[in-house]
């Protein structure tokens, strides 16, 4: 199919993950993909894998000169930005009274001020185009409730689904949707750093903490990237016109609201 046909589309953290296997699908679905990620390397790589239309974009989202940059990559490549999907995300966990300054701020500036920032520069870029566009951002299960370990990520994930509300609602006068995703989990690196990190906290085997969050799976397994692009695709293309401020959860039935 090629429902986002001619589209110009960013991805941050598109290098890997799921970030990688929405690139993947845009490309199928006929879009021109900015691969834009802080490991430059990682993200020429996998731009030269997933082959025409997808091209590499050095990108911290930390970082306000590095996201007017990316911008104005993709928009002196394509002539124009149709679509951002804010991706690019850090995790990590602690007890309360372990959680450290360093940890809450590297966690705020690429959730948080990194998913706001971005989406400011793609709502100002198609604001000037004067045709509307999809942005999206990723959210989690996580942001719909606390979790014992993880007060930090848990609170960027709400913060991103408050944003995207708020945004929403400021930006459909311009005719661009800002939506969100919400997985549950999703195999792949960031999970081996998860579960890494729930063994020392733990005190579980490599490997545990993974199997024991797979079997409260409603659906029986965890994601794989592809059970998330069918939204991604749908969320960017013209059939969500209409759809403004929602968070919708990809979770295998983890999660209801
Ligand atoms: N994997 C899961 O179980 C899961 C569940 C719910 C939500 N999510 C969310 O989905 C998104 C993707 O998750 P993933 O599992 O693919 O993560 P991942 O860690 O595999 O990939 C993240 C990518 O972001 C890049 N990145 C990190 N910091 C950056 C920065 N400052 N600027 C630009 N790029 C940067 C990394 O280089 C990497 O390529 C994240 O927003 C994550 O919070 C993941």
């Amino acid at each position: 199919m090629t429902r986002l046909n001619g589209k110009s589309a960013l991805i941050t953290g598109a290098a890997r993950g799921i970030g990688r296997g929405f690139a993947e699908k845009y490309l199928e679905e006929g879009a021109t993909v900015a691969i834009a990620d802080i490991n430059i390397e990682a993200a020429e790589a996998t731009a030269a894998q997933l082959g025409e239309g997808a091209y590499a974009v050095p990108l911290d989202v930390t970082d306000q000169l590095s996201i007017d940059a990316a911008l104005a990559q993709v928009v002196a490549k394509t002539c124009k930005i149709d679509i951002v999907l804010n991706n690019a995300a850090l995790f990590d966990a602690a007890e309360t009274v372990d959680i450290t300054r360093e940890s809450y701020e590297r966690l705020y500036a690429v959730n948080v001020a990194g998913t706001l920032f971005t989406m400011q520069a793609a709502a100002r870029q198609m604001i000037a185009q004067g045709h509307g566009g999809k942005i999206i951002n990723m959210a989690s299960q996580a942001g719909r409730r606390g979790e014992s370990l993880v007060l930090v990520y848990c609170s960027t994930k709400a913060a991103v689904i408050s944003m995207t509300q708020s945004a929403g609602l400021n930006l459909i006068k311009y005719g661009i949707n800002v939506n969100a995703i919400a997985p549950g989990v999703v195999d792949g690196a960031h999970w081996e750093h998860v579960d890494s990190l729930f063994a020392k906290l733990e005190g579980k085997e490599l490997g545990q903490k993974k199997a024991e969050v797979e079997a409260g799976v409603p659906a029986g397994r965890f994601a794989v990237p592809a059970d998330l692009t069918g939204m991604a695709v749908f969320l960017a293309s013209a059939e969500a016109d209409y759809i403004v401020s929602q968070t919708y959860n990809v979770d295998g039935g983890q999660w209801m609201s």
